[in-house]
């Protein structure tokens, strides 16, 4: 069996849940505390033995190529005034040279279009999918537990999640089979289904492992929910030909697409950041009313 060596990172999104603090800086690079969100999804890919990254972009998103290159100036800088911690905290971000590379989604067609984009250099083998608005923490990380279910199951492997019932509408939902401890077979799945339609409250929390075949149904795939292209009808339709399992995987979600769901990861991280979370500690709760 092929191993999970690449994955793809749709960060094409022009953010507009998160204006005006997206207007001039991907969202990605919006700080969660003390690294750009990316960074984190990056980290966990790393975690789960990823050894090359796709990253499908769009306009305006050169500042995510230019953070994973060497900043040239700044580190002769630091260099030169001995600040050698901070110099090797900006090297640790610096991935393996070749490691990664940038196609463009040329239009905002969907989800679906965007993996798509990566296809040819995804070419016929297993791979991941990281939706960088979702941050995970989890030990080990939740793409690390997916690999791990995987190399048992072969097929294709998605992380879910339970949420509340009256917010299925806003996810793509599973349709389970049968469940074997955090592992689930799948039947069916749906995007964005209203709380009648949905067939349970399992989301696709978005972290993925697809075979290269799912670029086929991608190709012709027809707009759906929104009027977009999207990847979770492409999987519905490849489910009829292999295997699918989800995993609910341990660990917590933070949702950057909103405002709200930005603050609570970012308080979240810093909250368990290992020197500094102390401190932040007890800056939140200074801030509360008492
Ligand atoms: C996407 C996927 C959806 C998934 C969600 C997770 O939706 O299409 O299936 O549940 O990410 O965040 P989006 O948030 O892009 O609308």
């Amino acid at each position: 069996m092929k191993r999970v060596r690449k994955a793809v990172l749709p960060v094409a999104g022009f953010g507009t849940r998160v204006l005006p603090a997206t207007k001039t800086i991907p969202k990605e690079m919006l700080p969660i505390f003390d690294r750009p969100a990316i960074q984190y999804v990056v980290d966990e890919a790393l975690a789960a033995g990823i050894e090359h990254f796709v990253f499908v972009t769009g306009r305006n998103k050169g500042a995510i190529e230019d953070y994973f290159d060497t900043a040239y100036e700044l580190e002769a800088s630091l260099e030169a005034k001995g600040k050698t911690e901070i110099l090797a905290e900006i090297a640790d971000t610096k991935p393996v040279p070749g490691s990664m590379s940038f196609v463009r989604q040329q239009a905002p067609l969907g989800l679906g279009h965007a993996i798509w984009c990566a296809r040819d250099i995804i070419g016929d083998e297993p791979f991941a999918i990281l939706l960088p608005d979702v941050l995970i923490q989890a030990e080990p990380s939740c793409l690390a537990q997916m690999i791990e279910v995987f190399n048992e199951t072969g097929g294709n492997v998605i992380a879910v999640e339970q949420v509340p019932a009256d917010e299925v509408n806003k996810y793509g939902i599973i349709d389970p089979e049968s469940r074997e401890g955090n592992r689930i077979r799948m039947r069916g799945m749906v995007e964005k289904p209203t709380i009648d339609a949905a067939p349970s409250n399992l989301s696709i929390t978005g972290r993925y492992i697809l075979q290269g075949d799912v670029f086929e149904y991608l190709a012709d795939q027809a707009a759906g929910a929104g009027g977009e292209i999207q990847l979770t009808d492409a999987m519905a339709r490849l489910m009829a030909d292999q295997d699918f399992h989800a995993v609910e995987y341990e660990g917590t979600s933070y949702d950057c697409g909103s405002k709200l769901g930005y603050l609570r990861a970012s308080v979240a991280y810093a909250l368990s950041h290992d020197e500094l979370g102390d401190g932040a500690s007890e800056i939140v709760r200074s801030l509360l009313p008492s």
